[in-house]
């Protein structure tokens, strides 16, 4: 709305003074260009120091985070002063970056209203000089400064929010990256038409064979983590993978679930290579227990249920019993409904 009138506001004004005295108009507009060029300069300098705070704010935060879910680990290896040394070190860089940030928006309004008093200043000058010499009108000049007034108002207004306008430009880039981010992998093209066609991939909702056809694979950095790999499960087959540290076997559970794809080779289900299914359909007929497992604040029964929300509550302690769960879960003061605090910390994760 400001920039919409206050740019009407200005038009408006700069024909009104060149009609009636484009000498003397010019004379006013021609700090325009030099406050153009001066908005330019410091929209520059205080985008890249707005970026720079809102990333080391973000580090600042992780590091803030890391010391307190990290505190007890940080307590047996008595890091607690490297560890405020390190938030130190961010502290000062952020108040580094703020206070650059904070000199330049400073600087810049100021220098925003000097040049509009000179330009005012300049047609007082000009216009004494016409008075003087060319017999101009008084009156006419004393217009010309209160046009001038008037044209200069709401650069000024602009000016008094155009830092703001860059920190948050700072802040929606950041926002945007993550939200716009592309995930690597997603459904092909093929499975998202057949899934907004027919809402289903076009394929048996069964999951009995999984093969893994000469999988070949490496994160995006490092070296082949899989070559050649071949292996054939059957419905009902329990199988063990058991290797060194760093061996694959994880990676291999990634790319089962297809949190990451084969770079080369394939992965069947029941004959089906699996990038020709949806990802919805196979990470909901997997189950897996994750090497860390989180717990989510809410109660027990809250997180058993987190997979299949309508589940019953026989449904959730039968879940309970198969793991061994139940009875301890049934000693707690309030059950099922025991909140386990954020992150399960009230709880042993075991
Ligand atoms: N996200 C990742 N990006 C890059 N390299 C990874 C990633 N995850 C694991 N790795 C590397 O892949 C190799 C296999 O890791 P992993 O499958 O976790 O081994 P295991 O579970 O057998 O101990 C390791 O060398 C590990 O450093
Ligand atoms: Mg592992």
């Amino acid at each position: 709305m400001d920039f919409i009138w206050g740019t009407m506001l200005m038009a408006g004004t700069s024909v009104v003074m060149i009609v009636y005295n484009w000498r003397l108009a010019l004379v006013v507009l021609c700090v325009v260009p030099l406050l153009f060029g001066v908005s330019v300069f410091f929209r520059k300098r205080i985008l890249r120091t707005s970026r720079l705070v809102r990333k080391t704010n973000s580090k600042l935060t992780a590091s803030y985070n890391e010391g307190i879910v990290g505190v007890r680990t940080s307590k047996v290896f008595v890091r607690e002063a490297e560890n405020l040394g390190d938030f130190d070190r961010l502290a000062d860089e952020m108040r580094s970056h703020s206070i650059q940030n904070a000199v330049l928006s400073a600087v810049y309004l100021p220098l925003v209203l000097t040049l509009a008093s000179v330009a005012i200043a300049l047609s007082l000058a000009w216009g004494g000089h016409q008075v003087a010499v060319y017999g101009l009108w008084v009156g006419e000049v004393v217009m010309f400064m209160y046009y001038a007034q008037l044209f200069f108002q709401p650069v000024q207004e602009m000016s008094a929010w155009f830092a703001e306008l860059q920190m948050a430009q700072a802040s929606a880039e950041r926002v945007l990256s993550l939200v716009e981010a592309v995930p690597d992998v997603r459904d092909t093209e093929d499975v998202a038409k057949r899934l907004r066609e027919t809402g289903e991939d076009g394929h048996p909702d069964r999951m009995d064979h999984i093969e893994f056809e000469k999988v070949g694979f490496r994160y995006r950095t490092g070296p082949t983590i899989l070559d050649g790999f071949s292996l054939s499960v059957d419905p009902g087959q329990i199988i063990a993978l058991v290797g060194a540290t760093g061996g694959g076997k994880s990676t291999l559970v990634n790319l089962l679930c297809r949190f990451y794809e084969p770079t080369e080779g394939r992965i069947l289900i029941d004959g089906i290579a699996y990038r020709d299914r949806s990802l919805l359909w196979l990470q909901s007929n997997l189950g897996i227990v994750l090497q860390q497992p989180h717990l989510f604040s809410g109660t027990i029964g809250e997180n058993i249920r987190y997979g299949k929300l309508d589940a019953a509550q026989e449904e959730i302690e039968d879940a309970a019993e198969l793991a061994g769960a139940h009875d301890f879960i049934a000693e707690l003061e309030n059950g099922y409904d025991t909140f386990v605090g954020e992150g399960g910390n009230q709880l042993s994760l075991g």
